[in-house]
């Protein structure tokens, strides 16, 4: 049986709640979902390997969280660019650490041409 780390889990729940999101973004919904994840947990959980931690893995995750963030606070016409910088994070750090997911990470963009405001 497999065992999650803390990390994993949270990815996880990252993934299945950014899916939601990317579906009400494209769909022009008025109010957006809140995120029922706490972000700022990246910071702290447990990694599989605390190697995934080092470097710029810190800076990256506030990316991430600068980005997903804004995806609530622009305007509703932005929402789109600031989703996919979004998946731009998940990407970069994923390339230098845990490749695994990236195509699967790739699937979450929106087409920027679905941006009718
Ligand atoms: C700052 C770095 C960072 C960012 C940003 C990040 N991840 Fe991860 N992710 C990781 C690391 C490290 C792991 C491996 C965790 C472990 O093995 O303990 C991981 C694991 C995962 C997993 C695998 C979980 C499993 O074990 O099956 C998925 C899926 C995933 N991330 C999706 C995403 C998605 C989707 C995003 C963006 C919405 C994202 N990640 C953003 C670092 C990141």
């Amino acid at each position: 049986m497999r065992t999650y780390s803390e990390l994993s889990g949270l990815m996880l729940g990252v993934q299945t709640y950014q899916k939601i999101l990317r579906d009400s973004v494209r769909s022009g919904a008025y109010q957006l979902p809140d995120n029922p994840m706490d972000l700022e947990r990246m910071h702290s959980a447990e990694a599989t390997d605390s190697r995934e931690l080092e470097g710029n893995y810190h800076e990256l995750a506030d990316r991430f969280i600068q980005w997903s963030d804004s995806v609530h606070s622009t305007t509703k016409t932005r929402r789109i660019e600031a989703f996919n910088k979004s998946i731009d994070a998940c990407i970069q750090c994923h390339s230098s650490r845990c490749p695994g997911p990236i195509s699967s990470i790739r699937k979450l963009y929106l087409p920027v041409s679905d941006s009718a405001s």
